[in-house]
């Protein structure tokens, strides 16, 4: 028969502030030799939303952009956030935005230490640190409720609010439990709460969990507050396979998450509604203080390129490049650090395109 249409994906791209273009030129670079290699086409569509644009223009990020972003398999992000633009203005009407916006319910953040990569927890190995938090990403904390009263005032209250909607969390939980029969490692679900004080929020999230896990008779379940999966992650990463917890949280313990694995240099995730445009960004911020010396780690932008792939269902590719990046980790870089890495970042770029063209 004749042969085969190429797959073809619409990618948007955000490059955002600070080192996030460099890190994004990158992961582009191991995407492009990943779609040679593995004959699918990527059509990128270059969008220049952050800091600079928005001190230019005063534009953040429009309702008719969002609207465009729909349009597209997924979208790929560098970083927000500019040391000239007060917190929060970016972080909320360009990053949040798009989450809320395109409905990104889960926060998908794999922690898993590749070989060779220097971890600050003693005595621990690639074998003992390989888990994925799943974030709640559209509620919690993080909606935007509650307000101030009598501002600026010796009288002054502000009240933030958490907002979990049943159908939010159950959502969540559900994407947890089928993440973790997929992955088949442990088959196991924690949830990560705090039922101790939280005793609204979390008493929805423990009996929505209770319920949901009746489903899933082949997986394990398990549960930890808070404060103490900060120690367990620390003392025994071994324990996890599946962490699923609320958003605020969820942020806290991948920045923990992130430094066992190696720190923000190799960091990925994912953005994710399963049913429509997802946005994938290495998880560690702008970096202003290195943004154009050519010395930040693209590994967590290129990771994150690889989460996309593997996501839009290019698994081989997806591979292959986290294949490239653990033959780097392993046999090349001497530290994951910028300005440490015994090449700068372009070359971590071109070898990672090399390999993934070559292997
Ligand atoms: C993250 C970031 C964001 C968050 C900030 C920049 C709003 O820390 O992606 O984890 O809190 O979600
Ligand atoms: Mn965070």
């Amino acid at each position: 028969m004749g042969s085969k249409a190429v797959k073809s994906y619409d990618i948007a791209v955000i490059g955002g502030d600070g080192t996030g273009p460099e890190v994004i030129a990158e992961g582009l670079k191991a995407l492009a030799a990943a779609s040679s290699r593995y004959n699918f086409k990527l059509n990128i569509s270059d969008y220049d939303f952050g800091g600079n644009r928005y001190l230019k223009t005063g534009e953040i990020l429009p309702d008719s952009a969002v609207e465009e972003f729909k349009n597209f398999e997924a979208i790929f992000l560098g970083a927000i956030g500019h040391p000239d633009v007060k917190p929060g203005i970016l972080e909320k009407g360009i990053l949040l935005k798009i989450r809320f916006a395109l409905d990104q319910y889960i926060n998908l953040r794999p922690v898993k230490l590749y070989p060779g990569v220097w971890t600050p927890i003693k005595d621990k190995g690639p074998e003992d640190i390989d888990f994925v938090v799943v974030r709640e990403n559209t509620e919690g904390l993080y909606c935007g409720a509650g307000g101030f009263h009598k501002k600026g005032t010796p009288d002054e209250v502000a009240v933030q609010e958490s907002v979990n909607t049943r159908k939010g969390v159950e959502r969540c939980l559900r994407f947890a439990f089928e993440y973790a029969k997929k992955r088949n490692k442990n088959n196991q679900v924690t949830l990560c709460g705090k039922t101790n004080v939280l005793t609204y929020a979390f008493d929805l999230w423990q009996r929505a969990f209770n319920e949901i896990a009746k489903d899933y008779s082949g997986i394990k379940t398990d549960y930890a507050h808070v404060d103490a999966i900060c120690m367990w992650m620390v003392k025994n990463p071994e324990w996890f396979d599946v962490i699923v917890t609320d958003n605020m949280f969820g942020d806290i313990i991948t920045d923990l998450g992130a430094m066992i694995q190696g720190g923000m240099g190799i960091a990925a995730g994912g953005n994710i509604n399963p049913q429509g445009t997802s946005m994938f960004e290495p998880i560690g911020g702008s970096a202003p203080k290195y943004s154009g010396k050519n010395m930040i780690n693209p590994l967590a932008a290129i990771s994150a390129g690889a989460m996309m792939l593997d996501w839009l269902g290019e698994k081989e590719a997806a591979l292959k490049i986290e294949q490239a990046v653990i033959n780097i980790t392993s046999n090349k870089l001497k530290s994951l650090a910028a300005g440490k890495m015994g090449y700068t970042t372009t070359e971590v770029g071109d070898m990672v395109a090399e390999y993934v063209l070559k292997h």
